[in-house]
């Protein structure tokens, strides 16, 4: 019976950059809306950037464009990304759309009516410069608990503590370094502690299709400690939608970019419903027969499995069928990091390396828990140059040839035994079941199973040595076409985790495309393939490397990942906020720490085998420095020798893969372009002081 599904991932904040990190989530529910497609069921794929907030509002401000010229250009840098690495949405739109607005409106009108939105005045600390109200991430301070300085309003990075920007020592404004004052403002609430919700949420964690086991017990315990009213509004300055008032006038009050974020999953589907005639309301409707799939990272469960089908329940829409979670991306065993050098980004990481290898081991890696899961990169090479070049890949690279060369690329009939026992091994369903628990790592351990069987075979029956031996070309086209049924078969299964790879196969073996079977016929006899084009190179770890040396090196600063949500923080309500958008403060003597010296470029050249270095020689004024500066793409070696330039002279020498890097050069640079050389005014001389 042919299914209608609608799955969604998270929607990606429109200040920030897509990294491997955000990949794990996209990249699992692609393969999952796939596999659907593939099985012939109906299944629509939608997300959305995730625009509104005060980071946003503030980050547009801080590049002087307004916050809808921010979010439009993030939206073709994620759009880019996401294409590269073959994220097939059905939707990608945005959450600032009339038809987001629509839905926000249409659920707090009617939780209103239901009696449960609540006015409430708060107290906060607000701006007195910047004139606005301050999320806790744009408060800092000292830790209450163990004195760190500079922490964030919500929680200690030193400590782990959690507690309210009220209680931080010394607070201060993030945005303008002021002194925080205290004031009062009305609020909306969502009333998350009326019984109805608390009644309806106990019911709907206690089914098993809803959330994994490991959520559930997490809910649980949310649910036992009692739900606080949510709130759901901010005052203006604030980017997003105003409320609206029962008599249309102004209310100066927003919706919070967490309301609106999930609505901007219903906004994205409503478009998509208007472009391709769908019904939305047959999906939405609370006895709808369609299934309804969020995937979502852990550090947002609680907004997704208690705050939303809340809203959704008391609003006259259905709930979600199911809210699938998974854990973090680790990196080597550990946290991404901008100074290993593996923070990286989709962009980066498209520069150097094919997407389909990392779907592979991203799909290796999952098995639909929650648990973290960790790209280990010596181990991703190992793993894909294994399983999909030497075992996947080398049956038709062993194989096709012949029939070219020998056969004018015509098939023969099958060895009808072997290919049985093939078939007979697919028959079980097994990979089918996997894919659909998302337990992709058994799904491709079982794939990877049947390749070792027709490798088995290629290399019992020996092929190359047929072709040399006269009398035995008959042999030699049966073996040769049942090892491209083979390979055929192996395509199908792995098609949802490499889409690209199996397009080619499809033209390659000159076949329709694959949709899911388990009953197989072979190849027939006379069936026509094409030459055999190379399928897929082996990773190189050099490329690797320089892709993780070139994160390192970047000069433009990335934020540091979010901090890991801990549950507490995820009902605490700053979490939507992303990284501040300035360093925090330092005292004179901080800065005086830094030796900066004006210094002339005596020689610049490149260096073999970098793709972003070049290799200056800096003349401090009698001293000189050797430093490699990521600046290739925008500078000409030859025209930078004798040009004067700053350096940090006193930044300790760092041994790279090409040399020692005695500093660094300054320059500027963000998305509008760069790196940019700062150059001193004249009469500026080598070796001075800037200060
Ligand atoms: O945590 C985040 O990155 C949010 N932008 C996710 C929103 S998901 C949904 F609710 F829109
Ligand atoms: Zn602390």
């Amino acid at each position: 019976m042919s299914r209608k599904i609608l799955v969604t991932s998270a929607l990606p904040y429109a200040n920030g950059s897509i990294h491997l990190g955000h990949l794990v989530e996209y990249i699992q529910t692609d393969i999952w809306a796939r596999f659907q497609k593939m099985r012939g069921h109906s299944c629509v794929y939608c997300c959305a950037d995730d625009t509104h907030g005060t980071p946003i509002m503030l980050r547009a401000e801080k590049e002087g464009i307004t916050p809808e010229q921010l979010i439009d250009r993030v939206w073709h840098e994620h759009k880019r990304d996401f294409d590269g690495f073959h994220v097939d949405f059905d939707n990608y739109y945005s959450t600032h759309s009339k038809e987001t607005r629509h839905y926000a409106d249409t659920i707090y009108t009617r939780l209103k009516e239901a009696g449960l939105i609540e006015i409430r005045s708060i107290e906060q600390y607000y701006d007195p410069v910047k004139e606005m109200f301050l999320p806790d991430r744009f408060i800092k301070g000292e830790c209450p608990k163990c004195h760190a300085k500079d922490q964030y309003g919500d929680n200690c990075e030193a400590c782990g503590a959690a507690y309210q920007p009220t209680d931080l020592i010394e607070p201060y404004s993030a945005v303008s370094g002021a002194k925080p004052v205290r004031k009062s403002s009305d609020h909306h609430f969502f009333k998350l502690s009326d019984p109805r919700c608390a009644d309806f949420l106990k019911a709907w964690i206690a089914d098993p299709k809803h959330v994994q086991t490991e959520a559930a017990n997490k809910l649980g315990e949310w649910l036992q400690a009692g739900l606080s009213d949510w709130d759901i509004s901010r005052d203006a300055p604030y980017f997003g939608f105003e409320i609206p008032d029962e008599f249309g006038k102004s209310t100066g009050k927003y919706y919070y970019v967490w309301l609106d974020a999930p609505i901007g999953y219903m906004g994205s589907f409503q478009n998509y419903c208007d472009k391709n005639g769908l019904d939305f309301d047959e999906y939405w409707k609370p006895d709808s027969e369609a299934e309804l799939y969020h995937f979502i990272g852990k550090d947002i469960l609680y907004f997704h499995a208690l705050f939303w089908p809340a809203e959704l329940a008391h609003a006259g829409f259905r709930t979600p069928t199911g809210v699938f979670c998974h854990g973090f991306l680790t990196v080597n065993g550990t946290k991404m990091s901008k100074s290993r050098g593996t923070f990286i980004t989709a962009e980066s990481y498209l520069n150097h390396l094919n997407p389909e290898w990392l779907r592979y081991y991203y799909a290796a890696k999952l098995n639909g828990s929650m648990e973290d899961i960790d790209l280990n990169l010596e181990d991703f090479a190992a793993r894909v140059n294994s399983d999909l070049v030497g075992k996947y890949v080398n049956i038709a690279s062993r194989c096709a040839g012949f029939i070219s060369k020998r056969f004018e690329g015509k098939l023969g009939a099958s060895d009808t035994g072997a290919t049985a026992e093939f078939f007979a091994a697919f028959a079980k369903g097994e990979i089918a079941q996997s894919y659909e628990d998302r337990d992709y790592g058994r799904a491709l351990r079982e794939i990877m199973r049947l390749a070792d069987v027709a490798n088995q075979y290629i290399a019992e029956k020996q092929p190359w040595t047929m072709a040399k031996q006269e009398g035995r070309e008959a042999e030699l086209h049966e073996v040769c076409s049942t090892a491209m049924t083979l390979f055929r078969d192996l395509t199908l299964y792995l098609k949802p985790v490499l889409p690209k790879l199996a397009e080619q196969v499809e033209a390659f073996l000159n076949i329709p495309p694959l949709t899911w079977t388990d009953t197989w016929t072979p190849l027939p006899a006379g069936h026509a393939i094409k030459e055999y084009q190379h399928l897929m190179t082996r990773i190189d770890p050099k490329k690797i490397d320089t892709m993780v040396e070139e994160n390192k090196q970047s000069l433009a600063p990335t934020p540091d990942p979010a901090p890991v949500k801990h549950a507490e923080h995820q009902q605490n309500e700053a979490k939507a906020a992303a990284a501040s958008p300035w360093e925090p403060f330092i005292n004179i003597d901080d800065f005086t720490k830094v030796d900066l010296r004006i210094v002339r470029i005596a020689n610049a050249e490149h260096v073999e085998g970098a793709d972003k270095l070049l290799k200056l020689t800096l003349d401090l004024g009698g001293e000189t420095r050797t430093v490699f500066a990521g600046i290739k793409a925008a500078y000409a070696p030859e025209t930078l020798v004798g040009r004067l330039t700053v350096m940090v002279a006193n930044l300790a020498p760092r041994k790279m893969k090409f040399g020692m890097s005695e500093g660094m050069v300054l320059a500027a640079s963000d998305e509008r372009g760069g790196p940019f050389l700062l150059s001193p005014d004249s009469g500026a001389q080598p070796g001075m002081r800037i200060k």
